[in-house]
């Protein structure tokens, strides 16, 4: 790669460098990683958004006045140099940098620029540095040779994704990022108004309420790298301001929703990771995903699935169990001898974290069972156990007595946590699938009402659409998620395109018809001008960036990301402003009370 600039000219990347330009001129440009002097030779690490390259300033080549400057060189100083590259004698090889084989002779630089020492180290040898730190000198990090390259595959990622949508005849459309509140269920980032004192401007949560405009005006297929912002506490897997791969068809069906959603992930994994996917992908129904996982998002690259035994628990003779609307278990194959007691104590301790009330065990060790509730059970019951968990000596066995939300929720937990503990998790497995048929209404014991569990557009399933009136917590709907390794990668479903159905549906999450007029009126008057039977999907593009580079946090895969309190410590936002700017925007502040943020 050449650069046509006479001033700073360069005809290759450090990192490119190998024994095959031995003999070969060669211009660079790039960061002074660090710089040896031995005397007569200073050896100078020269580094890229490539990689490194050793330069060798020989006073016996260069001359005295370049060996000076050889000598000035200092950690991130800028440098442009000209040389002749060189193949290293073979006990001078560094096998550590990709380009360790061959070295370059300096005959003419330039300094372009000093530095400060750098407040942060700037390689891969320090990766338990202080995170704030870091994130403060962003810049500084992402010359790191791993943040040029995870650079490089999010643009990767996001050209296949464009290239790939084109060829499936979507076409991209920008929707407005100051717009009205969305219904995603988070809190809204607002933008005040100086045109209109008092009145605010949201920023999306999602492009939905457009895409599905869109499909109304008659685009058919629609794609966009959509920016969103939710307003809620940043996660590993979570930030407030994230990019969605947001796509709406029209005249579909699930399946040609996700027929299309899967070749993105197939054009993604062959372009970013050489990787095959088999098609169609598998497919298991929310009901299956909650009682043999506990989670909506299953992590299966482990066993570990949870039984039920509320069957069983009836007439065991343990009143715990006895006494509750449900019992499930799970069995940690082959564990006995790796949780101690301690361990096992301390499980306990982490279910109830979940609500759970306690961890019912049973330990079939080498020396016998061991067992809180063994005593309580006859022979024939305890053998029945052992036969429904599938059990055997070495096994731990694990129990939960409850309702079924607080059962599921908590030995789903206890299963991700023996799994990473135990490290049962086979990382270098991929495992792509889709969770169909969510419930349409989830119940909030909070409000006491029935909640949209995706949106309030989804729509129900035809064959469940006599329960609407009668069972509505029963009611399927046509929503699918996407899951990769354990974490969520997108969701999507078919929209609701009747507007009688869709009043249904704001009735049913107790949005009056007047609240539903004021805050969707625009969408239910458009609904009546000839909807087209639509649906769509949104992945989000940094959720799949982690999956795919193995990373703990979305902090890793973003250029400029937000410190875990939502700040960005690079710029110091949030930021107060000048007063004027406030009060042409009509705002006064209240005097915020001391710890009124963490409310
Ligand atoms: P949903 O709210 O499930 O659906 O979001 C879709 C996907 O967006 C990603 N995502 C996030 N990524 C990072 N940080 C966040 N705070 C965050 N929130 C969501 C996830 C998630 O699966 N409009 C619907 C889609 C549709 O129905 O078409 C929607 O936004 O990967
Ligand atoms: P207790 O009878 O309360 O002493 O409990 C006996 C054992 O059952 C202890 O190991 C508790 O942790 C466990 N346990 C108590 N409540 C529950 C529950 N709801 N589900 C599962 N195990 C429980």
């Amino acid at each position: 790669m050449t650069n046509p600039s006479k001033a700073f000219p360069r005809s290759q990347y450090c990192g490119e460098l190998r024994p095959g330009h031995a003999g070969q001129q060669v211009q660079l440009c790039g960061w002074v990683q660090r710089s040896r002097n031995l005397g007569g030779l200073i050896f100078v690490w020269l580094r890229d958004k490539t990689g490194l390259v050793q330069l060798v300033f020989d006073e016996t080549i260069c001359g005295k006045e370049l060996f000076a400057l050889g000598e000035s060189l200092r950690g991130e100083y800028v440098l442009s140099a000209e040389g002749r590259v060189s193949l290293r004698a073979p006990e001078a090889v560094n096998a550590k940098i990709e380009t360790g084989e061959i070295e370059v002779f300096v005959q003419k630089a330039a300094l372009l620029n000093s530095s400060q020492t750098p407040p942060i180290y700037i390689d891969e040898d320090h990766p338990d540095e202080n995170e704030a730190l870091r994130l403060k000198y962003r810049y500084l990090e992402l010359r790191k040779p791993s943040m040029q390259a995870m650079l490089r595959l999010r643009s990767k990622l996001t050209q296949t994704l464009r290239s790939y949508m084109d060829g499936q005849n979507f076409i991209e459309v920008e929707t407005p990022i100051l717009t009205k509140s969305t219904p995603e269920g988070a809190r809204d980032y607002l933008v005040p108004s100086r045109v209109h004192p008092g009145e605010f401007y949201a920023l999306p949560q999602s492009p939905q309420i457009y895409k599905q405009l869109l499909m109304l005006g008659g685009c058919d297929r629609y794609f966009q790298l959509a920016r969103c912002f939710r307003d809620e506490d940043s996660r590993a897997d979570r930030q407030p301001e994230f990019t969605q791969c947001d796509l709406e068809m029209s005249f579909v069906e699930p399946a040609d929703v996700q027929a299309v959603v899967e070749g993105a992930f197939q054009a993604v994994f062959a372009a970013v990771k050489g990787a095959e996917i088999q098609l169609p992908l598998p497919r298991m129904t929310w009901r299956q995903a909650m009682d043999e996982y506990g989670s909506d998002k299953p992590d299966r690259r482990f066993g570990l699935k949870l039984k039920n035994l509320s069957d069983w628990a009836k007439d065991c003779g343990f009143s715990v169990f006895e006494g509750a609307p449900q019992v499930r278990g799970l069995n940690a194959k082959g564990c006995a001898g790796r949780l101690s007691r301690k361990e096992i104590d301390a499980l306990g301790e982490f279910v109830k974290g979940f609500k759970a009330k306690g961890l019912a065990w049973m330990s079939l060790g080498a020396d016998g069972v061991r067992s809180p509730f063994l005593k309580f059970l006859s022979e024939e019951k305890a053998a029945e156990l052992k036969g429904l968990m599938d059990a055997e000596e070495g096994d731990v066995l694990f129990f939960v007595a409850d309702r079924q939300s607080v059962v599921l929720q908590s030995l789903g937990q206890l299963r991700l946590e023996l799994g990473r503990r135990l490290q049962l998790i086979d990382q270098g497995k991929d495992d792509l699938f889709w969770v169909t048929e969510f419930p349409l209404l989830e119940w909030s014991e909070e409000d006491q009402r029935f909640m949209a569990m995706h949106h309030p557009f989804t729509s129900p399933m035809d064959e469940d659409l006599p329960l609407v009136g009668s069972n509505p917590g029963g009611v399927r709907a046509k929503a699918y998620d996407l899951v990769l390794n354990g974490l969520e990668m997108g969701s999507g479903s078919i929209r609701i395109h009747k507007p009688e159905v869709q009043e249904e549906m704001f009735r049913l999450i107790g949005l009056p018809h007047d609240l539903a007029w004021e805050r969707f009126g625009f969408l239910l008057e458009a609904f009546r001008y000839g909807v087209p039977p639509h649906g769509g999907f949104a992945f989000g593009i940094d959720r799949l960036m982690m999956a795919l580079t193995r990373a703990n946090s979305l902090r890793d895969v973003l250029a400029f990301p937000k410190a875990s309190n939502g700040a960005c410590l690079m710029m110091d936002t949030p930021s107060s402003v000048q007063e004027e700017q406030l009060s042409a925007l009509h705002i006064a502040i209240l005097q915020a009370q001391p710890g009124e943020a963490d409310l």
